[in-house]
């Protein structure tokens, strides 16, 4: 254990908030910089590789004079390390190449985030988990049931994400402020996402008097492919500063129990007519994770894309126990 990774203290007595980071390529990194340079808490940040992640921390270490703060972070490979963290962050596991599915990465990344839920909850037993890494509603579940945490203290990612290449979209087909565009994206993080354009708004003025349905959908579509567009751009990754932003704003409303109103991966108990999944859905984020669900009324397509939504999550769950089990079997 590095001595160096010690809770710190204020000098009225109370704790500095930690971030534990686990996983430090692109996405990992970048969040672990924004959590610091924001000032928002001391940072961990775990990799298997070794040298990886102890390189990036000296690095943001040695940029802290000119960024302005004394936040620490630090790099391991020991999950020791990451005792006693408020929020763990899992983006470990393989990324996308281009013309894969998310759901392609199902085998590789089970097994990857089922041991680092374990390894992190044994540390950090009162921390909240985000997970990020793909297809991350199938990987949100299983977190949660490796870590045996109640649900509200588990979430997954991308709607925040989603929402924003929304926001982007419209915002630059309009000639608008992004400031001023609200957009709602709920179900899976894939391509059966569901962006709600009717609760999109310009400064409160619903998308649909603000441009024709044809659009709309050509923005929704670019939306639902946000991040393949990306990949296929860059080739050799995918998007990170914008899932990082996103990771970065859950932690935050977490840490500060600021209750903002995000699109995340949380547990449905019945809420859209959907029971015992995470997906997609508009949810405040708080302290204690997730604070409510906010069930908003459907149309009766969109209700039926969230039913299919739910039930191609339900399946690639029930594929990755399978392997899960097939592996411990293997093992
Ligand atoms: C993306 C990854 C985070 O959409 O799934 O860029």
């Amino acid at each position: 254990m590095n001595p160096a990774s010690e809770p710190r203290f204020c000098a009225n007595g109370q704790r500095q908030p930690r971030v534990a980071v686990i996983g430090a390529g692109k996405v990992g990194s970048t969040l672990a910089q924004r959590v610091a340079e924001k000032n928002l808490a001391d940072v961990v940040l775990l990799d298997i590789v070794e040298g990886w992640p102890q390189g990036i921390a000296l690095d943001l270490m040695q940029a802290r004079g000119l960024e302005g703060h004394d936040r620490t972070i630090i790099g391991t490979n020991d999950y020791a390390d990451t005792a006693d963290c408020d929020v763990v962050v899992i983006t470990a596991g393989r990324p996308r190449t281009p013309g894969m599915d998310r759901s392609d990465l199902i085998k590789t990344n089970a097994s990857i985030v089922v041991n680092a839920a374990k390894e992190a909850i044994a540390q950090s037993p009162n921390a909240i988990f985000i997970v990020v890494t793909n297809p991350l509603d199938v990987m949100t579940y299983l977190a949660w049931e490796a870590t045996g945490l109640p649900q509200q203290r588990v979430m997954g990612m991308a709607g925040v994400l989603d929402s924003s290449r929304l926001q982007a979209f419209i915002a630059m087909e309009l000639g608008v402020s992004m400031q001023d565009v609200e957009t709602l994206v709920l179900g899976n993080h894939g391509k059966q996402m569901i962006p709600l354009a009717r609760y999109c708004t310009v400064k409160g003025v619903p998308l649909p008097q603000m441009t024709d349905a044809e659009t709309i959908e050509r923005l929704i579509d670019r939306t639902r492919h946000g991040g393949s567009e990306i990949v296929g751009l860059m080739q050799r990754g995918g998007a990170y500063f914008a899932p990082a932003s996103s990771i970065y704003v859950m932690v935050e409303s977490i840490l500060c129990d600021r209750s903002r109103v995000v699109s995340a991966a949380a547990y449905l108990q019945g809420e859209y007519g959907i029971e015992g999944l995470f997906l997609g859905v508009p949810c405040q984020l708080g302290r204690e994770g997730v604070k409510t669900v906010i069930e908003l009324p459907l149309e009766a397509t969109e209700q039926q894309a969230f039913i299919d939504s739910a039930a191609t999550v339900r399946q690639n769950i029930e594929t990755a126990q399978t392997l899960l089990a097939g592996n411990s079997q293997d093992g």
